[in-house]
């Protein structure tokens, strides 16, 4: 076999300049066989291989396996479900070849109506960082890179090219750059940089994002640009961007020109080539050897599975589980779509699901209830509404209970675009209301991927399953839990706030020429809400279960400079059930301005009907620190704090004192 270069030195500069500009779309260049040549391909939920694209740049996809939306993994609260998904990814990947998949997305869900919240995890950091972390272990351990992306402040899609996020160094750290952090401890081989500009900086440039990623966070991968996010490729490659994706022949022959002209200085130019050519090797060293661990069979009941899970019993005063061998009235278009755009975001996430339909209807059916389907509304058309709704009435004040199936989809929630209202459609709205007037057992299920005004019909549902964008087998997942056969045990990953005039984001949103100034500082989801005591719809880390927990016996130690608690929780109910407790800290008295409460871990579990289980954590002085914007370091103030131990950031179920003087802790 011919002998490989794997060192820069042994590369010419036409060689190196040629490296650092992919070959095309979607593969880097091989410097004609001199090096292997490594592809990439979206995305977060699925394979999406680009078949064709249309002159018009649309693009067509080979048909994949779906998963979960990665908002829907992400209210599973679950690092097992976040690594397993990322092995089947991985399984698809060595399928078709593919080196490193262009996930996972982990920006800060700062905005609601953000056209890519689907994309992305949660409003918490730590919640967004330890999932995408263990996202990225499935898949890597699958023998697959992972890109972790896009850094940073993507926080919307409104002129997503050129506007800047403005953002303080404070902000930065607690709340923009940690998920990266987290994530990086991964060591994910490739990290993609954002359109957008941070404090001015485009983020193809952003030298000094890239030298802490490399500097304090320990990433050792290459940096990607997002696609065609490169304006000038020598002052991306002076900042230490890798890679430029896609091959832009303008942007390549000025790279040339510059540097003949002294421009770009062969150690900056060196130190990119070797990181991608450190990136090529890594690639296929990693999926040396590596096989298929799961077979698609295996991997499509994952999905199903992780979905299942995701899936958020937001409300429900006893009509769910439905009744063994009852009626149900199921109405609007989500529960049998004429497409499967109508259950995912739209854009470079979109997997093509062929010909796979889903069919509440028909699933209900097999699972015993006699489920009767009157399409009634489109979901965004009002014209046909008033015939099809009057059936779906009738029918609904037939049965035990009414099915109204409601949503958004890509039409709705895509890249490249924000959402226009956190409301659903009026004529799903109307639906909805209708139904409950002629059956008070109505269940809402919502079709969605990020957070929907429900004001306008909450109070008349009698129950509200936020089911997100299932991927393969979300009928099936979402029919087990409506007739009970899984017990519901998804949290919300992002608070539901009563209404868009409470989110501080949602005012500065329309700013000034290109700048988008985050004056909430920290100020984001329960963060805000929390410590203005601003009611809200559904609180971060909220979800019902069939079953009932009580928490109880919280011990605390402190020991090396750490807090270590443990308590435990009862499965106080006749069925077994899943269980996230979420920890919380809080500083009684700070000196600076801090959130009210912050999440610093998690953990789920499954606990058998009338057992207990005890949960352990450790917290060590990073839980308790805040970033110093005088000191430019993390500091830990001497105070009293709290730990609060949730089963939501609200639903405080025990608490603990402690005083911390000089670094130790001592136990009130
Ligand atoms: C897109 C997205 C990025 C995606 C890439 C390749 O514009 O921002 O997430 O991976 O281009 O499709």
């Amino acid at each position: 076999m011919k002998r490989m270069v794997r060192t820069v030195q042994e590369l010419s500069a036409e060689e190196k300049l040629r490296l650092i500009c992919g070959k095309d779309f979607w593969h880097t260049d091989d410097l004609g066989g001199k090096i292997p040549q490594i592809t990439v391909a979206d995305g977060p939920s699925g394979l999406r291989i680009v078949k064709e694209r249309a002159e018009d740049g649309s693009e067509t996809a080979y048909p994949a396996a779906a998963y979960p939306a990665i908002s829907l993994l992400a209210n599973t609260w679950n690092r097992a479900a976040a690594a397993e998904m990322g092995e089947c990814l991985a399984d698809e990947c060595l399928e078709k070849d593919v080196d490193i998949l262009l996930a996972p997305g982990v920006n800060i869900k700062r905005h609601p109506l953000n056209g890519r919240n689907f994309e992305y995890f949660s409003e918490d950091p730590v919640l967004a960082g330890e999932m995408a972390k263990a996202y990225i272990g499935g898949l890597q351990g699958g023998g697959v890179g992972a890109c972790l992306k896009h850094f940073c402040c993507n926080n919307l899609e409104y002129d997503r090219l050129n506007q800047s996020s403005e953002v303080d160094e404070r902000t930065l750290r607690e709340l923009y750059y940690l998920p990266f952090e987290i994530a990086c401890q991964a060591q994910p081989v490739s990290l993609m940089c954002s359109y957008n500009r941070i404090n001015g900086t485009f983020g193809a440039e952003y030298a000094k994002g890239f030298a802490l990623l490399r500097g304090e966070f320990g990433f050792r991968g290459a940096i990607v640009s997002d696609w065609s996010a490169v304006r000038d490729r020598t002052a991306s490659a002076a900042a230490g961007l890798d890679l430029e994706m896609p091959f832009n022949g303008e942007n390549y022959r000025k790279l040339c020109e510059d540097y003949r002209r002294g421009a770009l200085s062969d150690a900056a130019l060196d130190a990119c080539a070797q990181r991608v050519l450190d990136l090529v090797y890594r690639c296929k060293e990693m999926r040396q050897g590596k096989k298929p661990a799961r077979t698609d069979k295996e991997r499509r009941a994952a999905a199903r599975r992780i979905a299942a899970e995701g899936m958020v019993l937001l409300k429900n005063n006893g009509v769910l589980p439905l009744q063994a061998g009852g009626s149900a009235a199921l109405s609007g278009c989500y529960a049998r779509p004429d497409s499967c755009g109508m259950l995912r975001g739209g854009g470079s996430s979109a997997v093509n699901r062929g010909e796979e339909k889903f069919d509440l209807p028909a699933r209900l059916a097999e699972r015993g209830t006699e489920a009767r389907y009157e399409g009634a509304f489109r979901f965004d058309e009002v014209e046909s509404f008033g015939q099809s709704a009057r059936r779906a009435a009738l029918l609904a004040a037939e049965c035990d209970c009414s099915i109204v199936c409601v949503g958004l989809g890509e039409k709705f929630e895509r890249e490249g675009a924000d959402r226009e209202t956190a409301r659903l459609p009026a004529v799903q709205e109307r639906a909805i209301l209708e139904s409950a007037k002629s059956n008070p057992n109505t269940v809402v299920v919502v079709f969605a991927g990020s957070y929907i005004d429900m004001s306008a019909w909450e109070e008349k549902a009698a129950a509200i399953l936020f089911a997100g964008y299932p991927g393969t087998g979300g009928d099936d997942a979402l029919a087990d839990i409506l007739v009970g056969k899984v017990n519901p045990s998804g949290k919300l990953s992002e608070t539901f706030p009563r209404c868009l005039a409470d989110v501080p984001a949602a005012d500065g949103r329309c700013v000034s020429a290109g700048v988008t100034r985050y004056t909430e500082g920290l100020g984001v989801g329960y963060r805000c809400f929390s410590t203005n005591d601003v009611p809200v719809l559904f609180p971060f880390g909220h979800g019902l279960s069939y079953s009932v927990f009580a928490y109880s016996d919280l011990s605390a130690s402190a020991e090396g400079g750490a807090l270590h608690i443990s308590f435990a929780v009862e499965n106080a109910s006749e069925r077994s059930g899943a269980e996230t407790v979420q920890v919380y800290v809080r500083e009684c008295v700070p000196l600076v301005s801090r959130p009210d409460r912050e999440l610093k871990d998690f953990a789920k579990a499954e606990i058998a009907a009338g057992k207990r289980k005890r949960f352990s954590f450790s917290l060590g002085q990073r839980a308790f620190a805040h970033w110093s914007a005088s000191k430019d370091c993390w500091e830990v103030s001497d105070g009293v704090y709290e730990v609060l131990i949730g089963s939501s950031a609200q639903d405080i179920r025990l608490r603990c004192k402690l005083c911390i003087k000089n670094g130790e802790i001592l136990l009130r």
